[in-house]
């Protein structure tokens, strides 16, 4: 894969320039002012500094992140293009489809006014434990580093940083502020450093952020070994040095570490500490020149010094990519077709394999169920988070694709969320928000497209953070039904619900969790009854929110709280019942499953990988009301599916992004091909995961005792009861014979990088199925068991009946095993083997072969 930026302005002699308006910038500059450029002006930027100066430096943007680019504020009305969640990247197992996404990323940060983007995520799937196993692509070093590499040139040929993050081993949410993660030298370099390392090496990225755990003892903020020895010295990082949001704790340990840049501001370990701790001769000022030359060559990198050259001159890119069509074919293609079986015969795509109950074999009647076909998710929760301007829900986009005279019925069945949704219009509410100074004059108003209100670095009217008393949401409610309605206050600080003319709540919300993500993202819940009925005048009702002094979580800058609603209950058997009615008398059944916003998401690790609620339940009777069932799983990761073998397909959407339901749309009816293989192992039960250790022990360390055994070599590894889909397994809608094998040894490298091939491979592929169709060719090496690891992929497509090569590159690094005692890269003892196949567990082909490694 060839990462290299494109533009011909990256060369050597923009390089030189940029150094050298780096160098008169910093010559210009003060201690104080130097120092400015070392921590955030605020929560999303750093600087300006100089404004209008020869040597001035403009204000730098950053934002998150891995899904879209949120921009500087946290809100819907600032709307961004919302992508399939890196795991479903992931499962694209295609290189073209990152870099794509890199240049949307890239397209969405100019548009948005950001510099550098927070992402990709390259920490890896240790465990499906792990709450933000959706924001990271793979169980597997290389499939994560080739993706995040891809996806990072892409960015970066956009004119815009990359950052990935969270280096390193920053595999799991809980206590990530403090855990210190216990790894040998293997473990780390093999695995969690691998994705890194490819990056850094192959695509030179801008800016970098460590993440917030310790390793080994030292939090990665302050970790000079891995930042200054082996991601700067060893790999020749060039870039910027971050700390993740709140993760930079001090002020010599950080200058040491080699931290460059200390988020969110404007209060940091840097600033003032960093001044008087050189003015006190406890750090040289030479060493701030160290840090502010690496800020302010990211500034020049993306156009903000003046007097240096961008790496990329504008515009930007080739040509502008239409988002929503991209989104949606990504989507597609990183849908994973698990099982498509029914009395023999596929039942995807609809329509096209005929039915008993509709004689001319078409599909006149379509029972959809579940709660995601009407509200999906389309994003995980947490710093990933963006507000598309449209979603398409999988229910809109099936009525308006099915020809005309086929039906589509639903039934939502029981709702699996334990948090109530924002009280919306849809509700019967209509609400504004009103904010109210220190001595509760009314300072200014906004109107609430719903009952969540989330303001992150400033405020609506522009009122400042520290003249905000109170928010007040105020508004009516005009009950669509008659009954019990509930009513949900969630939020840290004082509340007063006012619903009627009764006070329901009077109160302090305390935090549940020191983590300040964790108390914006997990705040606590009290939930209140309201009876009322259907056609009466309109409640008023309001919600008065003191806000807490000290920010959310201690976070400044950050007002968030949410009025939430939920109608009156149905009893969870009657809505069950319903849907398997409706199934019954159906064609066919899609049931839509998944997680919820409270299981699985940034700042908590999941206590169970069973499906919420009832949705068991609700996919066990619709398969035995209707055996040609089709279940589409809505989860960033692996879920438990005990009725996996009693339905007829089962097709994994992942969190795909806003044109989510119409790319379902696309693959059930058959204009499109689920085209992904799955990123990572999927367990059968819960007892059966190798690597389930996500909780630190009683000193605060979680070791990384299964060493370099995770995803599918933890599971041969633990030789126990088989998982139930192997990583590389998905089906599409073709079938694929493997015909020949060829390898070609390539001479060894004399640069010593690891990344070059020591081996070509070409792999001949006939697709014997009945349409055309995508494949991905996937080549492991090793012998068979635990230290079996993918070598490389391709992804090919061929017409039906046609064949097609792929050609896949051994690097030197996927031979090669690191040596604890000496330090150092050694050649994996030849001859190699190499299996070539369609997942771990199904390898089509082998051959063994020596290859001239350096020693
Ligand atoms: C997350 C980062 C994110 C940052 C800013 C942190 O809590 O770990 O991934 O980029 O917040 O939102």
């Amino acid at each position: 894969m060839d990462c290299a930026p494109r533009h011909a302005a990256d060369s050597r002699d923009a390089d030189l320039q940029r150094a050298a308006a780096v160098e008169a910038a910093l010559a210009a500059l003060d201690l104080p002012t130097k120092v400015a450029l070392l921590g955030g002006a605020d929560m999303w930027s750093v600087g300006p500094v100089g404004a209008g100066s020869a040597t001035g430096f403009g204000r730098l943007v950053l934002s998150d992140g891995p899904a879209g680019v949120r921009g500087e504020n946290w809100t819907p009305e600032d709307p961004s293009i919302a992508l399939p969640s890196p795991t479903a990247i992931g499962a694209t197992w295609d290189t073209e489809a990152a870099r794509t996404v890199g240049l949307l990323l890239a397209q969405e940060a100019r548009r948005k006014g950001a510099h550098a983007v927070l992402a990709p995520t390259v920490n890896l799937h240790r465990t499906p434990y792990a709450g933000r196993h959706f924001e990271a692509y793979s169980e597997d070093p290389q499939l994560t580093g080739v993706l995040g590499a891809a996806l990072v040139a892409g960015l970066q040929q956009g004119g815009v940083a990359a950052t990935p993050k969270h280096y390193v081993a920053n595999d799991a949410e809980t206590d990530r502020f403090s855990v210190d993660v216990r790894a040998d030298g293997r473990t780390l370099r093999e695995l969690y450093l691998e994705p890194f390392e490819r990056i850094v090496r192959s695509t030179r990225p801008w800016l970098l952020m460590a993440a917030y755990n310790s390793v080994n003892g030292v939090t990665m903020s302050e970790h000079d070994v891995l930042n200054n020895g082996v991601l700067r010295g060893e790999w020749g990082f060039d870039g910027a040095l971050v700390s993740d949001w709140t993760g930079a704790r001090s002020t010599l340990g950080c200058v040491r570490g080699g931290l460059d840049l200390a988020m969110p501001g404007p209060d940091t370990v840097y600033g003032e500490h960093l001044v008087a701790a050189v003015r006190e001769g406890r750090v040289a000022e030479k060493t701030v020149d160290v840090l502010a030359r690496r800020v302010l060559l990211l500034a020049a990198r993306v156009g903000l010094l003046d007097g240096a050259p961008p790496a990329v001159p504008g515009p930007a890119l080739p040509a502008p990519l239409d988002g929503p069509a991209t989104v949606r074919d990504l989507a597609a293609r990183s849908f994973v077709l698990l099982r498509n079986e029914y009395a023999g015969n596929a039942v995807l795509p609809l329509g096209t394999g005929g039915s008993a109950e509709s004689p001319d074999g078409a599909v006149r009647r379509i029972a959809v169920s579940g709660l995601h076909a009407s509200a999906p998710r389309f994003g995980g929760g947490g710093s990933s988070q963006v507000f598309p301007e449209q979603v398409s829900t999988p229910l809109d986009a099936l009525r308006a694709a099915v020809p005309a005279g086929t039906e589509v019925t639903y039934e939502p069945g029981p709702d699996p969320r334990s948090r109530l949704a924002p009280a919306s219009d849809a509700d019967g509410f209509r609400l504004t928000a009103v904010l109210h100074g220190l001595d509760d004059a009314e300072l200014a108003r906004a109107e609430q497209r719903d009952g969540s209100v989330r303001w992150m670095g400033s405020l609506p009217g522009g009122v400042s953070f520290a003249d905000l008393g109170r928010v007040e949401l105020v508004g009516e409610f005009t009950p669509r039904e008659s009954g019990t309605h509930r009513l949900a206050v969630r939020g840290v600080g004082h509340f007063r619900l006012e619903a009627g003319n009764r006070v329901l709540y009077d109160a302090e919300l305390q935090a549940e969790s020191e983590d300040p993500a964790a108390a914006f993202l997990h705040p606590p819940q009290r939930t209140f009854m309201l009876d009322a009925e259907a056609e009466q005048a309109p409640l008023p009702v309001r919600l008065l929110h003191s806000v807490p002094a000290h920010g959310v979580g201690g976070l400044f800058g950050l007002v968030s709280f949410e009025l939430g609603y939920g109608a009156p209950a149905v009893s969870e058997e009657e809505l069950i019942e319903r849907a398997a009615r409706t199934a019954a008398e159906a064609d066919c059944a899609v049931v839509f499953v998944g997680t919820t916003d409270e299981t699985e998401s940034e700042g908590v690790d999941r206590e169970t990988l069973a499906l919420p609620g009832s949705q068991d339940e609700l996919v066990a009777r619709v398969a035995h009301a209707n055996p040609r069932t089709v279940v589409v799983v809505n989860a960033g990761a692996p879920v438990l599916m005990p009725w996996r073998e009693d339905v007829a397909a089962l097709l994994l959407c992942w969190f795909p992004g806003e044109a989510g339901g119409e790319a379902l749309a696309d693959v059930l009816l058959g204009a499109a091909e689920p085209g992904g293989r799955l990123p990572t192992t999927w367990p059968d039960a819960e007892d059966d995961v190798p690597v389930r250790q996500v909780v630190p022990d009683s000193d605060g360390q979680l070791p990384y005792a299964e060493g370099p055994y995770i995803g599918y070599r933890a599971w041969r590894h633990a030789a126990g009861p088989e998982p139930a889909y192997w990583f590389g397994h998905g089906l599409g809608y073709t079938r694929w014979e493997y015909e020949s094998l060829n390898i070609t040894a390539l001479e060894a490298a004399a640069d010593g990088d690891p990344y070059r091939p020591v081996a070509r491979t070409t792999v001949r592929v006939r697709n014997i199925g009945p349409r055309a169709g995508r494949e991905v060719v996937q080549l492991y090496l090793g012998p068979e068991g635990p230290d079996r690891r993918l070598a490389s992929f391709a992804v090919v497509e061929a017409p039906a009946g046609g064949a097609v090569e792929a050609h896949l590159q051994v690097p030197l690094r996927v031979v090669q095993t690191w040596d604890d005692t000496h330090l150092t890269w050694h050649p994996c003892p030849g001859p190699q083997h190499f299996a070539v196949g369609r997942s771990a567990a199904d390898i089509r082909l082998t051959a063994e072969l020596e290859l001239k490694l350096p020693a």
